[in-house]
């Protein structure tokens, strides 16, 4: 191999293994690493999201018997990026949403507005810190 040989392999590689890693970030954060884990916040949330997609027909008829749950481990449940949650500004709109499912709890009226600001709290946090899930969250809404 010439110098020249060597040098456009060098660049090879540096265009397959350096550049891609320059590209675009995902909206939301990706571990770096491979066989990644899903961390424990994304877990929570995947859970939450299930849970609150199944009780909204129970709000829509007015028939949840029971009180709804408030996924409190939101405050401390670990992210992909740990800094993340421990931001004050994580934390402060944490706890908007658990005050959002205790109003929707204390409510004797109907739940749909009230399900609806839930969701709201939802968005905004999402807005802030996590873009990506947005679409999904969004028709959590009751029209
Ligand atoms: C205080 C901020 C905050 C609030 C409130 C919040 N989220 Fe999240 N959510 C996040 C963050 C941060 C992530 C990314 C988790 C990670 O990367 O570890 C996330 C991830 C998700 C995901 C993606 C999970 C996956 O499969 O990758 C969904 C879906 C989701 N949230 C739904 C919801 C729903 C539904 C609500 C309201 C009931 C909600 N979130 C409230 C911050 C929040």
């Amino acid at each position: 191999m010439n110098t020249n040989t060597i040098l456009v392999f060098a660049l090879f590689l540096f265009a397959i293994v350096v550049l891609p890693n320059c590209a675009e970030k995902p909206s939301c954060d990706k571990p770096t690493y491979t066989m990644a884990v899903d961390s424990e916040l994304t877990l929570l949330m995947r859970e939450m999201f299930l849970y609150y997609e199944d009780i909204k027909e129970n709000i829509v008829e007015g028939s949840l018997t029971e009180d709804i749950k408030i996924f409190t481990d939101i405050h401390k449940a670990v992210a992909t990026t740990p800094e993340k949650t421990t931001s004050p500004l994580y934390q402060a709109m944490a706890t908007n949403y658990t005050q959002a499912v205790k109003d929707l709890n204390k409510t004797k009226d109907s739940k749909k507005d009230l399900f609806n600001l839930m969701v709201d709290n939802c968005m905004s946090c999402h807005q802030q810190m996590c873009p990506g899930p947005m679409v999904r969250i969004k028709k959590l809404y009751i029209k």
